[in-house]
Formats: structure tokens, C-alpha cells, sequence
């Protein structure tokens, strides 16, 4: 099979798929490269560059486009379904990355490190400026979402003394109850009321028709002054013009690793009043970025590209 790489991809699961599979590894492509690059191949993989309508309609012997992540909203699959091409994801790999830096984001934004770390790099010592941390232990955070990287959090929390939110959902299957009673999630009756009650308000929700602005000015109005809110899920998650009058208004403090308008590609130009913004730590859309979870992800896309290669029909979750 033909397999185009369009983003960097681990170097023992790159060979692997060599070995077996004519393949190219164009890890710069950009979303508008990416048409030009397409023809004849059979497999695509992808992580950040965005998939369009125009590149599908390019690939004249595309079957399979793997996006090496959990969300697909990066590609047109509308589109894809029109001209017949499937449409798989690798979820869950990368969990306890995006775990990890939804902590750092808010144990950063806690101890505000990164301005600590200006002020030291610009030789300045202000203790007295840096001492206003408020501490995570006996605080609240209301989850948002309790799927494979929601309950990684909770359980982080947990581990730090911090007591768990969630909105009670009549559909939760038992292996999430069950968890959710270990870690001692105490369920509340809606967003709203979740908002009221959290110290930290941590989304971990797919980017999907009913989650758009799920954080819009009426949720915002809810949330005690200073509370932080952090998004490592997808931007479109959250009203950014809501939050940065939130911001300005009472003291909301956001660690954000995903924005409504990120670039199509790895690198590129952005522009963003919430990135800029002085209550917000932000980071590229980096949670899935460790070793860790970049070899995880990578065997996997091997794996589902053996099974499609034996003629196996793959999922998209
Ligand atoms: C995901 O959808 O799992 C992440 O966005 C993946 C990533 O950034 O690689």
C-alpha cells in the first residue's frame, strides 16, 4: 500500500510500516501542501495538518485516513463519507499525557510560574509578588466530561487532596460508576451547578454539536471570582471573548492548550487575544506531546494499518 505521513512520526514505527508499506514521510506538510501530496495514495496518517474537502477530492486512491489522536475535527468527515474514504482515530493513547498537562497548566497557574519565571529571567526578585498562591489541597474541581482523560484527572486531583466534581449523567456505564466511587466523585445535578461549586473548572469533552461554547457568558456568570478554568480538550469548547470578559471582569484564570483558531499545521503564525492575555497559561495544543504517548499512538496506527492492509474494517471512536 501507499501511505503518506503528513506529521512526524516515531522513527521505529516509521520503519516498521517501511518495511511492509511504500511509504512517504512528509512530516512538514502543511493543509494546503497536503492536496499536491495526496495522489496515489491509499493510507493517510495524520495528527495536527488539517484534512479539507479539497484534499479528499485530490486523493484519487485514498481509502483510510488515520488521524494519530482522538479527535477527527480536524478532518472534513462529511467529505469523506461522501467520496467513501473512512475515517479512523486513536483515542485514549494519549490520556494520561493530557492528564499531566491539565496539572502543570493548573498547578502553574496556582504558583504563577510563568511570570515567577519572567521576573527571574528579566533579573528581578519580588517574593512578595509571587507569594499569593492559593494551594490546591481540600480546593474543588468540577470535572467536565469523565471519559478516558477526564477520570485521569479526577484521579490526579484526588491524589492531591483536592475534592471531585461531576454532573450526575443517567447513561455513565458501570466501569466509569465504578471508578468515578474510587476516586469519590461527588456528583452534582448540572453544569451550572458545577460551575457554583468548583475552584477549578477542567474540561475533558469532545468537540462536538452539543459541546460548542458549553463555557459561553451564562455558565461564566456562575463561577466564584478567581476560578480557574482549564481546557485541554478543544477550543470551541469555550466562548473566548465570554472568558476574556470573565478574565477582566472577576479574576478568572485560565490554563488553555487548545484555542477556537489554531493553525492547520504543526507550526504557523497565531493570533489570539486569549493566548495573549495575562490570566491565561497557555501551551501549542501540546497535551498529547510526550514520548510516552507519541510511541503509544504510533504502534497503534501500525497496528490499524496492518489489520486494514489484511482487510480488517476499522472504527472510528
Ligand atoms: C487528540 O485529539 O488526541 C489530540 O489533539 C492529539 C494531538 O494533539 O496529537
Amino acid at each position: 500500500m501507499k501511505i503518506l505521513i503528513a506529521d512526524a512520526f516515531p522513527e521505529e514505527h516509521l520503519n516498521r510500516l517501511a518495511a511492509a508499506h511504500d511509504c512517504a514521510y512528509e512530516p512538514d506538510t502543511t493543509a494546503d501542501q497536503l492536496a499536491e501530496r495526496i495522489g496515489g495514495c491509499e493510507v493517510l496518517v495524520v495528527r495536527s495538518t488539517r484534512v479539507t474537502a479539497e484534499t479528499l477530492r485530490a486523493a484519487d486512491a485514498l481509502r483510510l485516513v488515520i488521524r494519530a489522536g482522538s479527535g477527527t475535527n480536524t478532518i472534513d468527515r462529511d467529505a469523506a463519507s461522501r467520496l467513501g474514504i473512512h475515517v479512523s482515530n486513536v483515542p485514549g493513547r494519549n490520556a494520561i499525557a493530557v492528564a499531566e498537562l491539565t496539572f502543570a497548566l493548573l498547578l502553574a497557574l496556582d504558583r504563577n510560574i510563568p511570570d515567577n519565571v519572567a521576573d527571574l529571567r528579566a533579573g528581578r526578585w519580588d517574593k512578595k509578588r509571587h507569594s499569593r498562591a492559593r494551594g490546591l489541597f481540600g480546593r474543588t474541581i468540577g470535572v467536565v466530561g469523565l471519559g478516558r482523560i477526564g477520570l485521569a484527572v479526577a484521579e490526579r486531583a484526588a491524589a492531591f487532596g483536592m475534592r471531585v466534581h461531576a454532573v450526575a449523567k443517567p447513561d455513565r456505564d458501570d466501569e466509569t460508576l465504578e471508578r468515578a466511587r474510587a476516586i469519590g466523585i461527588t456528583f452534582v445535578a448540572d453544569l451550572a451547578e458545577l460551575a457554583r461549586t468548583c475552584d477549578v473548572l477542567s474540561l475533558h469533552l469532545p468537540s462536538a454539536e452539543g459541546t460548542r461554547h458549553l463555557v459561553d457568558r451564562d455558565l461564566l456568570a456562575q463561577v466564584r471570582p478567581g476560578t480557574i478554568v482549564l481546557n485541554t480538550a478543544r477550543g470551541d469548547l469555550v466562548d473566548e471573548e465570554a472568558l476574556i470578559e470573565a478574565m477582566d471582569a472577576k479574576g478568572v484564570r485560565a490554563g488553555i492548550d487548545v484555542f477556537a483558531d489554531e493553525p492547520g499545521t504543526p507550526t504557523g503564525p497565531v493570533e489570539s487575544r486569549l493566548a495573549a492575555h495575562p490570566n491565561v497559561c497557555g501551551t501549542h495544543h501540546i497535551g498529547a506531546s510526550t514520548e510516552q504517548a507519541q510511541l503509544a499512538v504510533a504502534a497503534e496506527v501500525v497496528r490499524m494499518v496492518e489489520e486494514f492492509a489484511a482487510g480488517t474494517v476499522l472504527h472510528c471512536v
